[in-house]
């Protein structure tokens, strides 16, 4: 009964690992879940009360398939003010999340057979969009020793005649790496070289950047010109604590924008009317609360790499923005543990889940096996008890 394309596909492991780690929670186990890539703080009151408001002043129905025009406005506003150039509400569309307005701009630009460069270390579910909108993922390895990010030449090399886009995504999850104005500069004049190559920058975690401007570079910010060939991704999801809420946005160029909201007009219509008032109120008188939520991320950070960092074995990435660590498990593997020689970063995840209750996930979801991404966005008790958990596997092995 199923189609080829459904045989083939296999749910976001992050969110079947937080299932199960969910599961295990309500079966009555002292799960620590460091697996899921959402705050562990509330959105906040203002956006909240801007929805109830929207409820009961009845705007609960269909809305344009873009969005309401304050909430376009208000995006206009805020990437305007961030890439540094005026945006009309034109060329922006609001969809159900960043995840389905990544896949509504791969829909809008891809043909059967088009290539999608996807650097690695990548989120999960880039490589599988791609194939789901009828391309193909074009998988850079990036290395350690440029800290996990895409050089120039490796741009360059990985460009084909069929290459249609590029994904990039600063902060990265899974690593934290963000691109300085350096390396953009420097992706910026190969892609310069490629005129028909659509630029897809998931910017969902640029204000949660822990560099001085509190805002990762952008690669309009140093290329301009790209801006008629670039969608800038973005959502209420992380900055504002907002997951649930499912608020995506897409600023470009107009002939992509109007493609991505008819696909949007014949799929999911439009997002949820009462997610995207509270959005509103959300972008436009919540800056206080998104500063407070990256200060209160950074001081995470500095504890848990600390605490984490005097686990023998690991070697840990530092973060630039995001809210995760990127753990280098290589001393571990080939180690004995209970007996059986550890393999892979599924092995180890799955035995921390196993015996140590702890839920992490592996870097092989991420296209690098020898790696483990671990969320920082927990209280900082959750934090230090999973390092003890780290401690007690770390003691088994020999
Ligand atoms: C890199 C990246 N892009 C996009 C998304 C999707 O965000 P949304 O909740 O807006 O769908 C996530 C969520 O985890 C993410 O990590």
């Amino acid at each position: 009964m199923l189609s080829k394309r459904m045989q083939e596909l296999k749910p976001s492991p992050t969110l079947a690992l937080a299932a199960k780690a969910k599961q295990l929670k309500a079966d009555g186990h002292d799960v620590i879940s460091l697996t899921v890539g959402e705050p562990d703080w509330t959105t906040y009151a203002k956006a909240k009360e801007a929805g109830k408001t929207a409820i009961d002043e009845n705007k609960t129905t269909y809305t344009p398939a873009a969005g309401i025009p304050p909430l376009k406005a208000a995006i206009a506003e805020l990437i305007g003010q961030q890439i540094q150039k005026t945006i009309d509400p034109s060329q922006v569309t609001v969809g159900a999340g960043a995840k389905f307005i990544i896949y509504a701009a791969l829909t809008a630009v891809l043909d059967p057979g088009d290539e999608v460069i996807v650097p690695s270390p990548y989120w999960v579910s880039y490589p599988t969009m791609v194939e789901l909108a009828g391309g193909e993922p074009k998988i850079v390895q990036c290395e350690e020793s440029t800290d996990f990010k895409m050089t120039a030449d490796q741009l360059e090399q990985a460009m084909t005649s069929k290459t249609k886009a590029v994904l990039l995504n600063s902060p990265s999850n899974p690593t934290g790496a963000e691109y300085s104005t350096e390396e953009l500069v420097a992706l910026a004049a190969v892609l310069k070289q490629h005129p028909n190559v659509v630029i897809i920058s998931d910017d969902i975690y640029n204000q949660l950047s822990f560099n001085s401007e509190s805002l990762s570079p952008h690669i309009l910010n140093v290329e301009p010109s790209l801006f008629d060939r670039c969608l800038s991704i973005n959502g209420m999801s992380k900055a504002y604590a907002m997951t649930g809420w499912r608020i995506g946005w897409a600023v470009g160029p107009e002939v992509l924008i109007k493609a991505m909201a008819s696909f949007q007009s014949q799929t999911t219509g439009a997002s949820s009317s009462v997610s995207q008032w509270a959005s509103v109120t959300a972008i436009k008188d919540c800056h206080k609360e998104v500063e407070q939520a990256l200060v209160a991320l950074k001081e995470r950070k500095t504890f848990f790499l600390d605490k984490i960092s005097k686990v023998p074995g690991l070697s840990i990435f530092n973060p630039q923005g995001a809210f995760y660590l990127w753990v280098n498990i290589n001393q571990w593997i080939g180690q004995s543990y209970k007996g059986e020689a550890l393999k892979d970063s599924k092995q180890v995840a799955e035995a921390l889940l196993n015996d140590e209750k702890l839920a992490v996930v592996p870097g092989q979801e991420f296209g690098l096996d020898g790696y483990l991404r671990l969320s920082f966005a927990a209280s900082t008790k959750d934090l230090e008890e999973a390092t003890r958990r780290f401690l007690n596997f770390q003691s088994q092995l020999s």
